[in-house]
């Protein structure tokens, strides 16, 4: 995690174009077996041909401490429903504070492996938590640190859970069941309904070429956008 890569030097005009760009925020999400993985590859392979400095980091995690709080997070025997939020946003404070903002304020981008949509699916969707105890931490702990641009994976759940089937040692979050995933699924669609500009929904129900080919195509228009 958190290796950043520094541009090298290079005078063509895609570099300079993007180079002279402040730092962006980017984060990726998916429910189980969206192809997360595949997807970070795609997108560090993109930021690396435009030149541009960058950091990949993950949540809840990316920092020491909220690597701890991950722990916790995915390997308690039980959490009750609330205290899960609350370590999230408590592993994101972490984050935000000695990671990500000093991160982008230094001009490097940061590429986060979920970020504050998923608690919104999550805990708000799958947990059953109000949205505005959710809009409240996001405002008090991620305040202006939004994302520019978020990916989210889309899969239907069972096809989801299905590819995840074989992994061993599935955490404690990964071992819900079908119907947690599916109101999972409707949080970020509900996500995706008030940010359409920010969200955009790559089909990971696709093959991994043709989710590759989404991935670079709404990268390509973010780009468009901000040069
Ligand atoms: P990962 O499997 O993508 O590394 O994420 C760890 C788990 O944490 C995953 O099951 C999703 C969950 N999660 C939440 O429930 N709420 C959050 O805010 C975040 C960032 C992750």
């Amino acid at each position: 995690m958190n290796n950043i890569k520094k541009p090298l030097q290079n005078t063509s005009r895609d570099y300079v174009q993007v180079s002279k760009l402040a730092a962006k925020f980017i984060t990726l999400e998916g429910s189980e077996g969206a192809g997360k993985s595949t997807a970070m590859k795609v997108i560090k392979e993109k930021l690396e041909s435009w030149q541009v400095p960058f950091i990949s980091t993950r949540e809840p995690g990316g920092e020491h401490n909220a690597e701890h709080i991950r722990e916790l997070l995915l390997h308690s025997q039980h959490l009750a429903a609330k205290t899960e939020l609350l370590l999230m946003f408590a592993a994101r404070n972490e984050h935000l504070e000695k990671v990500i903002r000093p991160t982008l304020a230094d001009g490097t981008w940061v590429v986060s492996d979920r970020f504050v949509d998923a608690s919104y699916a999550y805990q708000g969707f799958g947990r059953g938590i109000d949205w505005s105890s959710i809009e409240y931490l996001e405002k008090f702990v991620v305040g202006t640190t939004k994302p520019d641009l978020t990916l989210l994976l889309d899969v239907d759940p069972a096809e989801g859970l299905n590819r995840a089937a074989n992994r061993s040692n599935k955490d404690r979050i990964e071992r819900e069941a079908l119907s947690f995933f599916e109101n999972i699924r409707k949080g970020y669609h509900q996500r995706v309904k008030s940010e359409p500009e920010r969200i955009k929904v790559v089909n990971a129900n696709d093959s991994i070429e043709a989710v590759a080919e989404a991935i670079n195509s709404e990268l390509q228009l973010f780009k468009n956008k901000i040069s």
